[in-house]
């Protein structure tokens, strides 16, 4: 990307989170993501897990308590300054497991800094969705470098709306199959249901690494 672009990008999401127009900033971790982990065994000391586009951390937090070493990557220095004050301020109340914790990094998604993690598990929730369609590939080489084999990969996306803009312009059937080809297997995919005021279809994609 071209530091023109990528600052566009970061100045879109700035101005967002500055603004307060953050209606994915529900407070909560998206039931699908809770289903998961509830059916997983307790995750292997020292494991890590990405949260990309990370937003305000909520969620980077959420892994953090399961025990893991989460780390949540966002191209927006404000959003990482929420997520920094939510850090403080809830670190002292949260009980994590073991090993949990967690840490925030300034990062674009299409150069994600994750060489040799071997993380056990990424989450998407509303990132690559907005990507514009060139950076995508290089976004699903970063997670496949960043994922042991046998990792989950966790993607939340809109459908696919050309008349959008930055913020949301979603991914048509079948592009994370396709994007993912050779890397990442589908293991499900299912109806997202909006859990904010923006109402639109939208999909839950459940991920694997190739072993
Ligand atoms: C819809 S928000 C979702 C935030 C968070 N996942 C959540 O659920 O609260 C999308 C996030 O992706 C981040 N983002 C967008 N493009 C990015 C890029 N190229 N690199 C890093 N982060 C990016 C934005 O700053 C924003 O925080």
């Amino acid at each position: 990307m071209s530091n023109e672009s990528q600052e566009e990008l970061r100045a879109h999401w700035d101005e967002r989170y500055r603004s307060g127009q953050t209606p994915w900033d529900t407070g909560i971790t998206p039931p699908e993501v809770q289903a998961f982990w509830e059916e997983q065994p307790p995750p292997a000391a020292g494991a890590y897990a990405l949260d990309i586009g990370c937003g305000t951390g909520l969620n980077t937090l959420f892994l953090a308590r399961l025990g893991l070493c989460a780390i949540g990557f966002d191209l927006s220095g404000q959003a990482l300054r929420l997520a920094q004050m939510r850090l403080k301020a809830r670190g002292r109340q949260d009980r994590h497991r073991p090993g949990g914790k967690a840490v925030f990094v300034q990062a674009d998604v299409s150069r994600l800094p994750v060489d040799g993690l071997g993380a056990a598990y990424a989450l998407d929730i509303g990132c690559l969705h907005s990507l514009p369609d060139q950076l995508r590939p290089a976004y699903a080489e970063g997670v496949h470098r960043g994922l042991k084999s046998g990792g989950y990969f966790h993607l939340y996306v809109f459908d696919r709306n050309d008349s959008d803009g930055p913020g949301a312009r979603g991914m048509y059937e079948g592009e994370a199959a396709a994007l993912f080809e050779g890397k990442l297997e589908i293991v499900s995919e299912v109806a997202g249901v909006s859990s904010n005021s923006v109402s639109r279809p939208s999909r839950w994609i459940l991920l694997r690494k190739n072993r």
